[in-house]
């Protein structure tokens, strides 16, 4: 079944489907700008990277420099995550978020910033979404084991998994493909830090141990009234970890049923860096080629090397049909929050240092991104500053 997909996803016209199993694969094998030329995102294939031979992964490193540095990301193949275990996660995904909302509720954690558990509706907004939220539910949970030293300072972040009752298969398959994807990333890091020159393990270590998160989405269908109104499944925004993993998300038809892109302009883009010709760079349709899923630098990651990786800013446009739904997936992989913030030595450039000051803690910058967003509270900000001003007026009171 999968050649024969394969073969008729090879066709310049085919999208991702539903075949007979409930299996999506598929997407074009070019990637217009809207309304303009195409361009070619590298592929880097993941055995390359654990090959023993140079050529191997001097093709690798090639691919990272020249995807991460030019459109700040890259798609990967042979990377071994099956399409039924995605397949049953989606499934299992769609079970939990067709529960009653009071149910959903149970796991829901607004005390922690929503770090784990159920996110509902239009909690989420974008930085530069002016206060409007996306549109859109999403489940996090973390796949690794978390320093426990950090749980004490992050709790938020740090915070152990909550599940809902009666998900077995939805917890397993969301164990699976989350560590799946972290295991990819790590592998993705090292060429990253082979093909900079850096020591190869410069980044593994850096995160080890950290925040990282796996996050399921259910971006809404719009109604009648609601098509072509400004909702936006996801404001354009740059993710604020170092490296994200993006599996493929799936669109539903009105039924429920997993479907082709609704229209043209739905889905996930990505702007590339821009340059003279077209200084705001270019916005890409993001989906990967057939068996390839996608590798995006986030923020820290582009601040560790004084730009030469870009974070790349994204957006999830909403169908103009109403009806349609779309599940995603995506694995942010987290500097440890102990980590600084700041161009590591080899690209401390006068101006990489004026582009990316002052140095922060990771576990701060996190904290200030998830404020921006709308899922902390700004009163967090407060913890940042020295606290225990009251305990001179307390003494000056007693006197
Ligand atoms: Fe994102």
């Amino acid at each position: 079944m999968r050649g024969q997909l394969r073969d008729i996803l090879n066709t310049k016209t085919a999208y991702g489907f539903k075949s007979g199993s409930g299996t999506i694969i598929g997407c074009p094998a070019t990637y217009p700008k809207i309304g303009a030329s195409a361009v070619s995102i590298p592929v880097v294939d993941l055995q390359d990277l654990s090959s023993p031979t140079l050529e191997h992964q001097e093709a690798a490193a090639q691919a990272i420099l020249e995807g991460f540095g030019k459109y700040g990301l890259v798609y990967i193949k042979n990377h071994g995550i099956e399409d039924a275990d995605l397949t049953r996660f989606y499934d299992s995904f769609l079970e939990f978020t067709s529960r009653p909302v009071e149910e959903k509720e149970k796991v829901s954690m607004p005390e922690i910033w929503y770090q784990r558990g159920w996110t509902p509706p239009e909690t989420e907004q974008a930085v530069v979404a002016g206060g409007q939220p996306d549109f859109k539910e999403c489940y996090f949970m973390a796949p690794e084991p978390l320093d426990p030293s950090a749980a004490t300072e992050y709790p938020e972040v740090y915070a152990q998994n909550v599940w809902p009752e009666n998900a077995e298969v939805f917890q397993k398959s969301y164990e699976l493909i989350g560590h799946q994807l972290h295991e990819i990333g790590l592998f993705l890091l090292r060429g990253a830090a082979k093909a900079l020159g850096l020591e190869p393990f410069r980044f593994e270590q850096a995160v080890y141990g950290g925040p990282h998160v796996t996050r399921s989405l259910r971006y809404l269908p719009l109604k009648d009234d609601q098509v072509n109104t400004g909702i936006l499944w996801g404001e354009e925004h740059t993710d604020f970890n170092l490296l994200t993993l993006l599996p493929g998300g799936r669109f539903l038809d009105p039924s429920g049923s997993y479907c082709p892109k609704p229209d043209s302009s739905s889905g996930l883009y990505l702007r590339t860096r821009g340059d003279e010709k077209n200084p705001d760079g270019e916005l890409l349709a993001g989906s990967a080629p057939a068996g390839c899923i996608v590798a995006q630098v986030g923020q820290e990651l582009e601040i560790l090397t004084g730009g030469q990786f870009l974070a790349t800013p994204h957006v999830i446009k909403a169908p103009s049909t109403p009806g349609y739904s779309r599940v995603s997936m995506a694995h942010f992989i987290h500097l440890h929050a102990h980590q600084v913030l700041s161009p590591l030595p080899k690209f401390r450039t006068d101006d990489a240092l004026r582009a990316y000051s002052p140095p922060v803690l990771a576990g701060t910058y996190g904290m200030k991104t998830l404020v921006d967003i709308g899922l902390a509270p700004t009163d967090v900000l407060n913890h940042l500053g020295y606290r225990h001003y009251d305990r001179l007026s307390t003494i000056r009171a007693k006197s």
